[in-house]
């Protein structure tokens, strides 16, 4: 497997989730992903912005393409945040520490094919997600 380009865009502010969308929509067109598969990276890419952005305080997120047997995109997010004491309870549905639904996590786990969450209390959060082709 080869990592074809890498990007990293930052994730402040609101405006910045936006960006983040409209990206991964384009890295998924331009690689070929029909609408539905586009639409299931983007919805999972905008879940953990927002939770990079209000829990994590701020992040980045990277954008890799994947190729060669198969074509893919990975995307990770990065926070220096507060960190998750207990990730098994975080991605249950309907866990919240915040005024969401405690749906991100979770929904995002179903919309990738790979999902992987590193957290260290006081240290931050790291997620990355694939999404294969
Ligand atoms: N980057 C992060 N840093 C610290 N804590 C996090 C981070 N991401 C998620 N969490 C914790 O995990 C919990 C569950 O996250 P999840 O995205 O599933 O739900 P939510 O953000 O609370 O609500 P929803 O996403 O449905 O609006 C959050 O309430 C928060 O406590
Ligand atoms: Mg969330």
């Amino acid at each position: 497997m080869a990592v074809v380009s890498t990007e990293s865009l930052p994730i402040k502010s609101e405006p910045d989730v936006v960006t983040v969308r409209r990206r991964v929509r384009e890295v998924t067109a331009q690689l070929g992903f029909g609408l539905v598969d586009q639409t299931k990276v983007v919805t999972a890419a905008s879940e953990l912005a927002r939770n990079t952005m209000i829990y994590g305080g701020g992040g980045v997120m990277s954008v890799e393409t994947l190729n060669g047997p198969r074509t893919g995109i990975r995307l990770t997010f990065e926070d220096n945040g507060p960190g998750i004491a207990d990730v098994e309870m975080a991605l249950r549905d309907g866990f919240t520490t915040g005024s969401g639904l405690g749906l991100g996590l979770g929904g995002s786990k179903r919309l990738v094919n790979d999902f992987q969450i590193l957290s260290r209390v006081g240290q931050g959060t790291r997620v990355t997600i694939t999404r294969w082709k």
